[in-house]
């Protein structure tokens, strides 16, 4: 294969040949999952952004559909979702139907918009047949406030207070502005959230995610509500990256006591939403790209991936409050190698690069080491670098993992601090070509980061200081 062949992952979703940013409209239904995106059908740069569509029966491998929501001469079709309205709540579908599927998106109307010329307001789209073909509403905006930053609609259905919530943001004002409906189609303002945590940046993209806590001994198993905001800049690792708030939902308001925690430690994981018509512990996708960089990787003519979807629970912490922990799904057919504490795998283990694999490992804290993964056997071949320092953090840094010119000072991973007193923490990699997902500690932390390397052939192997 090419150079530019060996950076297309397997079972990370790509777009054929085009521009994808964020993941839209997430939702499992009728045993499907579909991931909508934000995509440019006519090239590998933001534009004329409309929404892409491809369907999965296992979240592993994806079959592409035609552009499911296409934009328009005068208006854009910017992030949003997807619900399964079972009780046609809407009247949207014929009665006695299954109900409609409803997407809910951001109009993004040109300064030369006839009627709102320069603004972004909410609209929908339904679906008849479970998800290919879709109708643009007649009566849209469905929600306006004369803003021109107010979008990215998340929409949920709220069982105790029997209402559909929709979290939306002003962007540039920092603010998640909530609302509510019984119909999908008149929307009351609930309540607007605010974080003096996350200031001076864009924020993007929310979500609003019931998440179940995992029971221990003394402390019962329940659930929590875990708000998750993308901020551009003001990433974790620089440039775009996201962050959740553990808190409480009462149909209405989110509060919260909580520092924001980063949702990622990487810089490849933007925009991450949940999947709608999933039950328990939810699923998350992310944008595997950072608005950094994104119009320069060197995968033209397609650019970007989505990161692994993971599933997301809460665990109680010794002297009280919760702590996120997140899993990657990893199809079970990737390779694994372990290779056990890293400061004693000194033997590279050599392994073919082309197809995905999965290095599991720990990592000892108490004195500095690392994993190196080299692709290919030049003086000069790229190394991807998994460390522990002397203050016992660990960074996953690809600043020399690419055999291209890309990003230099977009190198480092934010670190990882353990809890104090461990000795060792245990990891779990994933590279599937251009798409590294870490995995940290039993999932207190992940790390998405996109590499460069183009060789087919990696050695992995530990040194300690
Ligand atoms: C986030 C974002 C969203 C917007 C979309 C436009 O990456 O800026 O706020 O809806 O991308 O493509």
């Amino acid at each position: 294969p090419s150079r530019a062949d060996l950076y297309r992952p397997r079972f990370h979703l790509t777009p054929e040949s085009t521009w994808m940013n964020d993941p839209n409209g997430l939702i499992r239904h009728e045993g499907r999952w579909h991931a909508f995106y934000q995509n440019n059908p006519h090239g590998s740069l933001w534009g004329n952004l409309s929404w892409g569509h491809a369907v999965s029966d296992d979240l592993a491998t994806w079959t592409h559909l035609p552009v499911a929501l296409p934009c328009s001469e005068h208006e854009m079709i910017f992030s949003g979702s997807v619900v399964h309205d079972a009780e046609n709540s809407s009247g949207l579908a014929a009665p006695g139907a299954s109900g409609p599927l409803v997407a809910f998106y951001t109009s993004a109307y040109s300064p030369d918009h006839p009627t709102h010329p320069g603004l972004q307001a909410q609209s929908i789209a339904y679906s008849t047949d479970g998800g290919t073909e879709w109708t643009f509403y007649a009566d849209n905006p469905i929600l306006d406030r004369g803003s021109a930053n107010f979008r990215d609609p998340k929409v949920f259905w709220h069982a105790e207070s029997g209402r559909w919530v929709m979290v939306t943001v002003e962007a540039a004002d920092q603010q998640v502005h909530l609302h509510t409906s019984a119909n999908l189609l008149t929307w009351e303002e609930a309540s607007v959230f605010t974080h003096p945590g996350l200031d001076g940046v864009l924020w993007e993209c929310p979500d609003l995610l019931r998440v179940p806590v995992t029971g221990t001994a003394d402390a019962p198993e329940g659930e929590a509500w875990v708000m998750v905001i993308s901020t551009n800049p003001g990433g974790p690792a620089g440039g775009s990256g996201g962050y959740v708030l553990i808190g409480d939902f009462d149909g209405r308001t989110f509060t919260t006591q909580a520092q924001p925690q980063p949702l990622d430690l990487g810089q490849d994981c933007y925009a991450a939403v949940s999947f709608s018509g999933v039950e328990g512990a939810p699923v998350l996708l992310g944008w595997m790209n950072n608005w950094a960089y994104a119009d320069q990787t060197p995968t033209d003519p397609w650019r970007s991936a989505m990161t692994l979807p993971r599933t997301l629970h809460l665990e109680p912490v010794a002297g009280g409050g919760l702590e996120l922990l997140q899993h990657p799904i990893v199809p079970e057919a990737v390779r694994t190698v372990d290779l056990g504490a890293v400061a004693t795998a000194v033997e590279p283990v050599v392994l073919d690069a082309v197809e995905p694999f999965r290095v599991q490992g720990t990592l000892g804290l108490r004195t500095p080491q690392r994993m190196v993964l080299r692709f290919g056997e030049e003086e000069a071949a790229p190394e991807l670098v998994l460390s522990v320092d002397a203050e016992g953090r660990v960074v996953l840094d690809r600043s020399a993992a690419h055999g291209v010119d890309f990003a230099p000072e977009h190198g480092a991973s934010a670190p990882y601090t353990p809890a104090a007193g461990s000795e060792e923490v245990a990891f779990d990699l994933v590279v599937d070509r251009s798409c590294v997902d870490l995995q940290l500690d039993g999932g207190r932390a992940l790390v998405s980061q996109q590499i460069f390397p183009g060789a087919a052939e990696v050695s992995i192997r530990g040194e300690s200081a």
